[in-house]
């Protein structure tokens, strides 16, 4: 079958999505047509270096290319500057030109920190995404944001820097541990809530057999979550405004994966508590009624993710929200659904934030009442 093309438009930055399972072994040609030549560094980290790596390495070294592979530790705790300090030092040590590519093979993790220190070397050397995880496929590899951490707020340093292509092998996914996949659920369900009810009402009916990752349903979420933010990411690059869309669930989401020490919530689960918990709070504001909260509650369960707010006070997850970048002025810009498919942006400040709060301790926000139940679940 022949690989789906998603077309990202930016002009002279314009790249192209490819989809297709067992793309992993057919890269020959396309290394061929992008002019690959001579070396190519391959960041990755030892997870996905185990089942994916020597795969890799083998096709480029048959098209004439030398590999250097760049192994990391894997997980949030490497998205820092030392990280691409790491990866800076590698491949200035193997003279590395502005022509030489880089690859980022892995999760979101590995593909911020490569596509910034491709941003970054030598004021930018072309890079591939080959995204590993459902995260990665659905969301972070597409649209040009790279960077890492701060120990006061995540992704907090960071630049734009598109690659020139994304390559999707869906039967990567396969490898990926339970936890990992269904995180990667809550960013194909915001596509859903923020741009397409159709897509929303597609998840509804299919969810059992997403959870199960069957392949045709997996590859069409894969597909229509890259078309989504393909489609956002064309008409606002730099996130001056539109693109701040994606950001809906992530508010609430980063904080608490901030207040976790990026350790109790991976990614995906805070912003499944976020996609459930921003619904809320939009329904407390009285910008959307109940129905699209308990529409929203229920997807994110049926995808076995957790919707209950952690047990943190009020003012800390505050105070974490407002070390995030979607903060203006001391006001928190929101992004908050009036219907499926459709969401606006709205500045909240603490005092209507922390009446939400003490309402859904209450349990008088509409919701169910706030029940301290243990976030961290086993892999
Ligand atoms: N740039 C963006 O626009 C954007 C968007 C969303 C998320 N992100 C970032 O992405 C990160 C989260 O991404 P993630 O969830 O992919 O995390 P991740 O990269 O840490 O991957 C999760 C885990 O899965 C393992 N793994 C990856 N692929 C595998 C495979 N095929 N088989 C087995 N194991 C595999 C990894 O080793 C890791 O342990 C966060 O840092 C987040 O900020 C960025
Ligand atoms: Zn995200």
């Amino acid at each position: 079958m022949a690989a789906s093309i998603v077309p990202v438009s930016l002009n002279e930055r314009s790249y192209k999505i490819l989809i297709q399972a067992g793309l992993l072994r057919r890269l020959g040609t396309r290394l061929d047509e992008l002019g690959v030549r001579g070396k190519a560094g391959i960041v990755t980290d030892r997870n996905v270096a185990q089942h994916y790596l020597h795969q890799l390495v083998h096709t480029l070294k048959r098209s004439g290319i030398d590999a250097v592979p760049i192994v990391l530790a894997p997980g949030e705790q490497s998205k820092t500057l030392d990280t691409v300090e790491h990866i800076l030092d590698v491949l200035a040590r193997h003279r590395f030109e502005r022509s030489s590519y880089l690859f980022a093979l892995g999760g979101g993790v590995v593909g911020d920190l490569a596509g910034f220190a491709a941003a970054i070397y030598q004021r930018g050397i072309p890079f591939i995404q080959i995204p590993t995880t459902l995260i990665a496929q659905a969301d972070s590899s597409v649209g040009g944001k790279t960077g890492v951490d701060h120990r006061l707020g995540k992704n907090l340093i960071g630049a734009f820097y598109q690659p020139k292509e994304v390559w999707i092998d869906p039967l990567t996914l396969r490898t990926l541990p339970m936890r990992e996949w269904i995180a990667g659920l809550a960013e194909v369900i915001k596509y859903g809530i923020i741009a397409d009810e159709k897509f929303f009402s597609y998840l509804e009916r299919t969810m059992p057999g997403l959870r199960k990752r069957e392949s045709a349903t997996v590859a069409a979420a894969v597909k229509r979550s890259c078309e989504l933010k393909a489609h956002v990411v064309a008409s606002d690059e730099r996130e001056s405004d539109r693109r701040r869309i994606l950001n809906y669930g992530h508010t609430i989401g980063h904080a608490l994966e901030t207040l976790g020490g990026y350790q109790s919530l991976v990614h995906g689960e805070a912003v499944g508590i976020g996609l459930v918990q921003e619904a809320d709070l939009a329904c407390y504001l009285g910008l959307c009624d109940r129905s699209v909260v308990e529409r929203i509650r229920k997807v994110v369960q049926a995808a076995g993710l957790s919707d209950r707010l952690p047990p943190w006070q009020s003012a800390k997850i505050w105070k974490a929200m407002l070390h995030d970048k979607k903060v203006s002025r001391g006001q928190v810009v929101g992004v908050w659904p009036e219907r499926i498919g459709r969401v606006r942006m709205m500045p909240i400040d603490q005092g209507s934030f922390r009446r939400w709060h003490q309402a859904v301790h209450r349990g008088s926000s509409g919701g169910r009442p706030f029940q301290t139940r243990a976030v961290v679940r086993k892999k």
